[in-house]
């Protein structure tokens, strides 16, 4: 039978009467034998040698040795919250998603916001892009949206990504973060400078994490009913706006405050307070997306709103903290390959590693059966053919284990086929891709049409107090080639702060002609 709960019942999570007993529990053993002194260690006499047969002292020191899992190997520090997700809009035209079968749905969700590259310990206002992972537990399954607060990355070729964190973390001889190296791989792989125009405008610090916008940054695919569908792009928008710290008071509340991102969260949602964010989509045909000036799979594009708007899906509203942190936030596991039947992945090169590599982390992380954790348990039954393994909550009862006829399970099919889906062709190859003209336009809108004059000031403030801590000139010069390639004054206004001399710009970048095009014959016999 069933174990699935009602959606509308589901507005928050866990319940308290799950983990919390009443005040005044009794004091107990971990296999649940009552203890009358929890300081006392079992002895002989006064000053004897401790027993083994103490079970309570061997049993509470045992756990407290095991106590640490190992950290998030990225998106280390963070703080969550739970809340829901209510459906506003109806978009049955463009997807059969469950969740959005009828306007009013909700489903209970969770979230976890965290900066990227420092320890769990490190400061939450440091200059980082955000992590902002939504668990949506609907009842067609779980559906992660694992975002980031910028609609860009650093990287499309998703063999880079190891290569780009270790710059952003410790040297491997000094255990210090290192400008030359941080600068040297951005400057080598000049892709980055989209979300590094980002990074160091006034969005690479926001305000605590409840002020800031989500993006699924990858293309994802919306499908209809009859196996149709669009390219999506969702952005979660923050009632209230953006809000930011300058570089000055984000420093001084790194040595003040380290964790001011969790307490401000936490304050808020406790005095009843229920941070909201607009969710919206772009979509794209795949007629548009073959027109389309950029790639839709190149993660350092956005879509132009002028030409792709904003479309209102519904609501995403904060209004519960975790009874126990360790439990319901640090035990999360996203994966941007937890999708729902209604939604597909795009072939973004980097989200294709990305739905493998989360659940990777997570069997490292957190063991093989993370998803029967109750934080990320389904709200539907699990059955499967999956059994045992460490740390087996539910082993699904008498269930057979094998596909039986005895006792079958029911199978739902999708709704649709992807026949006409992309049909992709080639040979097998290793790819990279290269650097062209396109790289360089919306990094420039960012700074020509978006920056206002003041953003611009604390911009080359930002960069300048970053880069001008680079030893290598080497590396400073190629940075500011970088930044030429953009913009030649904005170039040389960040020379001109690090006393640096100025350069032009790259002198290898391809024409935009030739970069490469999205093209995947959808619907036809492919090429
Ligand atoms: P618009 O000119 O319509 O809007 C500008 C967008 O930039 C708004 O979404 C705004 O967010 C956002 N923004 C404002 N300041 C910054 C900042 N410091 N860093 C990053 N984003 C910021 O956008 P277009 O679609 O015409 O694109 C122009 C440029 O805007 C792009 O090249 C891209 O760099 C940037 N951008 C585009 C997005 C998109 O999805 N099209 C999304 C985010 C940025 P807000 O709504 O909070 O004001
Ligand atoms: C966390 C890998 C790119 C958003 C993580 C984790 C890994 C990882 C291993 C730790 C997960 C855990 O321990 O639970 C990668 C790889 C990438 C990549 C291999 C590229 C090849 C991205 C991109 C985004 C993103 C492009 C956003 C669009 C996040 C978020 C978290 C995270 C939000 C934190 C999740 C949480 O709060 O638990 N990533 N990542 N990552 N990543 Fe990525």
């Amino acid at each position: 039978g069933s174990r699935g709960i009602h959606a509308t019942k589901l507005t928050s999570f866990p319940s308290k009467k799950v983990f919390n007993e009443k005040d005044g529990a009794v004091y107990t053993t971990s296999s649940g034998a009552p203890v009358a002194e929890p300081y006392a260690a079992e002895r002989i006499g006064k000053i004897g040698p401790l027993l083994l047969q103490d079970f309570h002292h061997i049993d509470l020191l045992a756990h407290f040795d095991r106590e640490r899992i190992p950290e998030r190997v990225v998106h280390a520090k963070g703080a969550g919250a739970h809340g829901y997700f209510e459906v506003t809009e109806d978009i049955t035209d463009i997807c059969s998603a469950d969740i959005f079968s009828k306007v009013g749905n909700k489903a209970s969700a969770t979230v976890r916001f965290s900066t990227v590259g420092g320890e769990s310990g490190s400061a939450d206002t440091a200059r980082d892009p955000r992590g902002f992972a939504i668990k949506l537990r609907t009842q067609e399954g779980n559906w992660d949206w694992v975002f980031n607060n910028t609609p860009v990355f650093f990287i499309r070729d998703p063999a880079k990504f190891p290569h780009f964190i270790h710059t952003q973390k410790r040297d491997p001889q000094t255990h210090l973060k290192d400008a030359d190296m941080f600068w040297d791989y951005l400057s080598q792989n000049p892709e980055s400078i989209h979300q590094v125009m980002i990074l160091f405008s006034d969005r690479g610090t926001p305000d605590g994490y409840r002020h800031q916008h989500a993006y699924s940054g990858h293309t994802f695919k919306f499908v209809k009913k009859n196996g149709e569908f669009v390219y999506v792009q969702i952005h979660a928008k923050v009632r209230g706006g953006f809000k930011y710290l300058t570089q000055e008071k984000a420093t001084e509340l790194a040595g003040t405050n380290p964790d001011y991102g969790i307490q401000e969260l936490f304050e808020t949602i406790e005095k009843g307070e229920e941070p909201t964010w607009d969710v919206y989509i772009q979509t794209m045909t795949p007629a548009q997306a073959e027109k389309f000036r950029y790639n839709i799979l190149d993660l350092t594009k956005v879509w132009p709103h002028g030409e792709f708007p904003l479309r209102p899906i519904g609501k995403l509203v904060l209004n519960k903290n975790p009874d126990n942190y360790f439990a319901e936030i640090e035990q999360v596991a996203f994966s941007p390959s937890h999708l729902v039947p209604g939604v597909e992945p795009s072939a973004d090169p980097v989200l294709q590693s990305r739905l493998f590599s989360y659940p990777d982390t997570h069997r490292h992380r957190l063991g093989v059966n993370y998803n029967q954790l109750p934080v990320n348990a389904p709200v539907r039954a699990v059955a499967n053919f999956q059994r045992d393994g460490a740390a087996t909550y539910i082993s699904q009862g008498a269930r057979p284990n094998y596909q039986s006829s005895i006792q079958p399970l029911t199978y739902k099919p999708r709704s649709y086929t992807t026949e006409d889906h992309e049909h992709f062709l080639g040979a097998a190859q290793a790819d990279l891709s290269e650097i062209t003209e396109l790289d360089f336009e919306q990094p420039r809108a960012l700074w020509t049409k978006v920056f206002t004059d003041d953003a611009k000031d604390r911009f080359v403030s930002n960069v300048a107090g970053h880069l001008g801590g680079a030893r290598s000139e080497v590396v400073i010069a190629r940075q500011l080639s970088v930044f030429a390639t953009v913009d030649q004054t904005l170039s040389d206004r960040i020379a001109d702060a690090i006393g640096a001399n100025r350069v032009g710009p790259l002198d290898n970048v391809k024409p935009a002609i030739e970069a490469v095009k999205f093209k995947a014959h959808v619907g036809g016999e492919g090429f």
